[in-house]
This record gives structure tokens, C-alpha cells and sequence, in this order.
């Protein structure tokens, strides 16, 4: 049986490897996306991978995932520290979830210090950088 994991990315990570490469390297989003199909492969897991900058489009993606995966990556960007609806959607699918940040972002403004998103993932990976989508995955597979 394939098991699918979703990973998802909000507003403005569709820029990676332009926007800021101080804080989120040169790798591009495509780049992320290859690297997750190459650890999750071995692990037997398919990946369902998008990005979107409409908070609506992601909570769609959270909600199918009740009939399509077994588990969640998801770097919420801007709206993890904005949205409830978001969190909302992780509780009602009630998957296990592995919130991504690029950045440390309790090195950043104090604003970004909080994410709502945090309370519903089973854990948090920030500031390593675009390995911690593929580190996401090994850590989502022992959970699934
Ligand atoms: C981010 C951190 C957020 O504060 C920011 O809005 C992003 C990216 C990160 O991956 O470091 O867009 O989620």
C-alpha cells in the first residue's frame, strides 16, 4: 500500500533561492521538492508536495489530506504567525504534523516569535536551513 505524506508551503516560498538568500538560502523550492522525493522514496512514502499564497488553497490541501495521506509537512511561512484557520484544519485531520521553518525564527523580529501553528505539530524544526524538509521527513516516518 503507498503511503502519501503531504508537504505544504505558504506565501512567498514559491521565491526560494531569490527572496532573501541571506535567511533562506539559494536552493529553490523545485530543489526541496527533489530532495524530499529522495529521502521519502527509500522510506516507501510518495510525497504530494505544493505551495500556495492563498491561506483558503492550503486549508483544502490539509483538508483532503484526511483521505490522502498519512501525515503532514508544513511550513506555514507568514501565516503560521496569522492564521487560526490553518491549525484548525491540523486538528480536524487530525494527522501527524512536522511544522518547517527555513529560518530560526526566535532569532528574528519578535512578531515571528510565536506560530499557531506550533500547538498542533507534533514538532518543530527552525533554522537549519532547507534540510529540515528532509530531515521532516525522516521525522514524520517514525511517527507515521
Ligand atoms: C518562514 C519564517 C516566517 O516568519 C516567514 O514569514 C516565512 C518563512 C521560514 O521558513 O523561515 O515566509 O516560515
Amino acid at each position: 500500500m503507498t503511503r502519501t505524506i503531504l508537504i505544504l508551503n505558504g506565501p512567498n516560498l514559491n521565491l526560494l533561492g531569490m527572496r532573501e538568500p541571506n535567511l533562506y538560502g539559494s536552493g529553490t523550492l523545485e530543489d526541496v521538492e527533489k530532495d524530499c522525493r529522495q529521502v521519502a522514496a527509500p522510506l516507501g512514502l510518495e510525497v504530494d508536495f505544493h505551495q500556495s499564497n492563498h491561506e483558503g488553497e492550503l486549508i483544502g490541501w490539509i483538508q483532503d489530506a484526511r483521505e490522502n495521506a498519512v501525515g503532514i509537512i508544513i511550513n506555514p511561512a507568514a501565516y503560521s504567525h496569522t492564521s487560526i484557520g490553518i491549525p484548525d484544519a491540523l486538528r480536524a485531520v487530525d494527522l501527524p504534523v512536522i511544522e518547517v521553518h527555513i529560518s530560526n525564527i526566535f532569532a528574528r523580529e519578535s512578531f515571528r516569535h510565536h506560530s499557531h501553528v506550533s500547538a498542533v505539530a507534533n514538532g518543530v524544526i527552525c533554522g537549519l536551513g532547507l534540510a529540515g524538509y528532509t530531515l521532516a521527513v525522516s521525522a514524520l516516518n517514525e511517527l507515521i
